[in-house]
């Protein structure tokens, strides 16, 4: 469409649809770097044969489980020749109890020892407090570390719940500090590395054992104890930045299980993680689809942080 109008009937010359979400694009991050790392998705039943036919596609290792209703729906329009777009998400249906227990029996399936789950996205309604408490000790329990990524109400029940790692950036970061309303991020970086450091900082105290704190394109702030390290952006030439932070994450959490049992902590070089994570979002915001990145590129752009 040419452009969006409120209250017109429109056509569009073109339509698209993918399976998104964060952890998919999470898994594309892996899938790309040839890194193993399951993708264990909830899917509304309705849908879920004609979703799953979407990752198969892309050839994503996947598994999933369902819960009664449709799958939930982000509608973009995107307009042409303009850089304006509008993005309506679908709030979906509610979980019951027991769909959530056998979700999470299949997150327990998939589980080893010394290795970091990252929870990414949102949750369909009905995943409480309780529902969270109940993952991140399931993921205690099997001897691994959860990394949450998450819309900032979930990341206040990780909080509550004992998350070890989290990955907001810095609106989300600062929702969940003092506790404000989610609904309109102003995307304001004024003062942002100091604002990402403080942030990350704050989270520590507040219980996460590594905090990381991005700030689009200055760059990402990791407090981990007393140590505080601020990576910035790498320049590059920007293609798309939508799904940024879910690549960092994903970069993030491979470095780190490639040093070994993450439960060991003090044993693995977070910064270390961190600037891959960035070369890995660097890369994937020289690419178009979220998640996707080139390999070659990723390591180069590693070598030339590290040596920064
Ligand atoms: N314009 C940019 N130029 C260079 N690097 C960028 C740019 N935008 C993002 N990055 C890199 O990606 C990281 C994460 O970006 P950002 O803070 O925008 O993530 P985000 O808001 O969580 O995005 P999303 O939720 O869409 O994944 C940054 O710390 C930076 O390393
Ligand atoms: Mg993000």
């Amino acid at each position: 469409m040419t452009h969006f109008e409120r209250g017109a009937v429109m056509r569009t010359p073109s339509a698209e649809v993918r399976a998104g979400g964060k952890g998919i694009d999470a898994a594309r991050v892996a899938h790309c770097l040839k890194r193993k790392a399951p993708l264990i998705v909830l899917v509304g039943d309705r849908d879920a044969d004609a979703y799953c036919r979407l990752l198969f596609d892309e050839k994503a290792d996947f598994r999933y489980t369902t819960y009664l209703g449709s799958i939930r729906v982000a509608t973009m329009y995107v307009e042409v020749n303009s850089a304006v777009s509008t993005v309506v998400n679908e709030e979906g249906p509610t979980i019951s109890g027991e769909d959530w227990d056998t979700y999470l029996a299949e997150i327990e399936r998939e589980i080893k020892p010394g290795e970091i789950v990252a929870c990414m996205g949102s949750f369909p309604h009905g995943v409480t407090q309780d529902s969270i408490t109940q993952l991140v000790n399931l993921v205690h329990q099997k001897g691994s570390l959860l990394l949450m990524d998450t819309a900032p109400h979930y990341l206040s029940f990780g909080l509550f719940a004992g998350v070890d790692i989290v990955s907001p950036n810095l609106d989300e970061a600062e929702a969940v500090i003092n506790a404000a309303s989610e609904d309109f991020f102003t995307g304001d970086n004024h003062d942002g590395i100091q604002r990402a450091k403080n942030a990350a900082v704050k989270l520590c105290e507040m219980g996460v054992k590594v905090a990381l704190v991005h700030a689009g394109d200055l760059g990402t702030a990791i407090a981990y104890k007393e140590s505080l390290s601020f990576i910035p952006s790498f320049p590059i030439k920007v293609v798309s930045a939508i799904g940024a932070g879910d690549s960092l994450a994903a970069g993030f959490a491979l470095k780190s299980e490639e040093q070994g049992d993450v439960t060991k902590m003090d044993s693995i070089d977070w910064k270390l993680s961190l600037m891959y994570g960035t070369a890995t979002a660097s890369a994937a915001c020289e690419k178009g689809r979220a998640g996707d990145v080139d390999a070659n590129r990723v390591a180069e752009i590693f070598e030339a942080i590290k040596a920064s």
